[in-house]
């Protein structure tokens, strides 16, 4: 693993080692995957502002999300599939952000369970939640995620109906996978993942399996999502959501100046910048070239986050620049779970780590914390 000194390293060896359709799950975004590819590109148009004969010694990317301590303020976002890139990777992955000292958040739409994860982790995690129709299922995972002793809820907006990835239609996508030629050379062709798989029990959505009732069609994911979501969700739904869960709350899927304001109201912890990572509307504005709006928007009244894009240390210190008080990494650390299991997470967390650290010293700063729009010569 040391041999990979970036994501895109960990990317490419991801490739190769997991079957095409779930590695495209990941690697894909709706319809023209235009916003999937703005997400990153526009990062790369924010520049640095190099600064010298600053003091470098004794730097600190500690910080705080939601007033839990973190070691640098990137989160593992919630992502489907996830025990797919790699057996039993909710677990491998939530281990990795433990050790870390980074939030790692488990997927409704995981593989391994919420008491797979709790099983093998020792301090509290946080749990993504989509609302389904079947309201008795949505109380009994809200329910589940506080036995856990889940520190957050993260309530993702944006996805009551799914936007369409071609890819993922083209292969076929299934958990498990189905046994046809193309799905079986698929995996004939990946064998370090298929001997891993052979060595787990889970395969399929291990939150949903066994807990909900009626689900008819739970291996594809669009007629799953177009029987079992709620299309009705409004933000009154908030409401009786933050009272079941009684803890933080954080709205996943803000992308617009006036939903930041109305989401000030909704008593949650804080908003995360997103727009799915250009999975859900094609076309919408990059998650980084909103941030700044939405920050000055809601002031200092609440923590705005910000995923979409990242892929590198550099990405998360411009997001901190424009005043994201933590980041979230999706296809980053699965690359590194697909890469190489628990010890690809780490790779990738230890990649932002050291991206995040040289970049903040070359622009003149010892404190992650003190970041700001002065460290950026452009606005977007
Ligand atoms: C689910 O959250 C997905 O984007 O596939």
């Amino acid at each position: 693993m040391d041999q990979a000194l970036t994501i895109a390293d960990l990317k490419d060896r991801a490739r190769r080692r997991v079957p095409k359709m779930f590695f495209e799950y990941a690697d894909s975004g709706a319809w023209t995957e235009g916003t999937y590819r703005a997400n990153e590109d526009d990062f790369h148009k924010v520049k640095l502002r190099q600064r010298v004969l600053v003091d470098m010694t004794n730097r600190s990317l500690e910080s705080e999300m939601i007033g839990e301590k973190v070691s640098m303020p990137v989160a593992l976002a919630p992502t489907g599939f996830t025990g797919m890139q790699h057996a039993d990777g909710e677990m491998l992955a939530a281990q990795a952000a433990e050790e870390f000292g980074v939030p790692f958040t488990l997927s409704t739409m995981s593989i391994c369970s919420i008491e797979d994860v709790r099983s093998v982790t020792s301090k509290p995690f946080w749990f993504q939640l989509y609302v389904m129709q079947d309201k008795e299922f949505v109380h009994n995972l809200i329910d589940r995620a506080k036995a856990a002793g889940c520190s957050a809820l993260v309530l993702t907006l944006d996805l009551q109906i799914l936007g369409q990835r071609h890819k993922d239609l083209r292969n076929g996508l299934s958990a498990p996978p189905r046994f046809t030629p193309k799905h079986l050379w698929q995996m004939a062709t990946r064998p370090f993942w298929c001997l891993d798989m052979l060595g787990t029990k889970r395969r399929t959505f291990g939150n949903i399996v066994g807990h909900a009732k009626g689900v008819k069609d739970l291996s594809s994911l669009s007629s799953w999502t177009s029987e079992q979501f709620d299309p009705q969700l409004s933000w009154k739904d908030i409401e009786w959501i933050r009272d079941r869960w009684g803890g933080k709350l954080i709205l996943k899927g803000i992308l617009d100046e006036e939903d930041a304001r109305m989401s000030l109201d909704s008593g949650a912890d804080a908003i995360i910048v997103s727009n799915h990572g250009g999975r859900q509307l094609d076309g919408a504005a990059s998650s980084i070239s909103m941030l700044p709006r939405i920050v000055d928007a809601v002031g200092d009244r609440m923590e705005v986050h910000l995923d979409g894009g990242i892929r590198s240390g550099q990405d998360v210190l411009k997001a901190l620049c424009y005043g994201a008080k933590g980041t979230h990494i999706g296809r980053p650390f699965l690359y590194g779970l697909g890469a190489g299991g628990k010890a690809g997470v780490r790779r990738a967390l230890e990649i932002i780590r050291k991206e995040l650290d040289v970049t903040m010293a070359l622009c003149g700063e010892r404190d992650v914390k003190n970041l700001s729009r002065k460290n950026l010569h452009t606005d977007l």
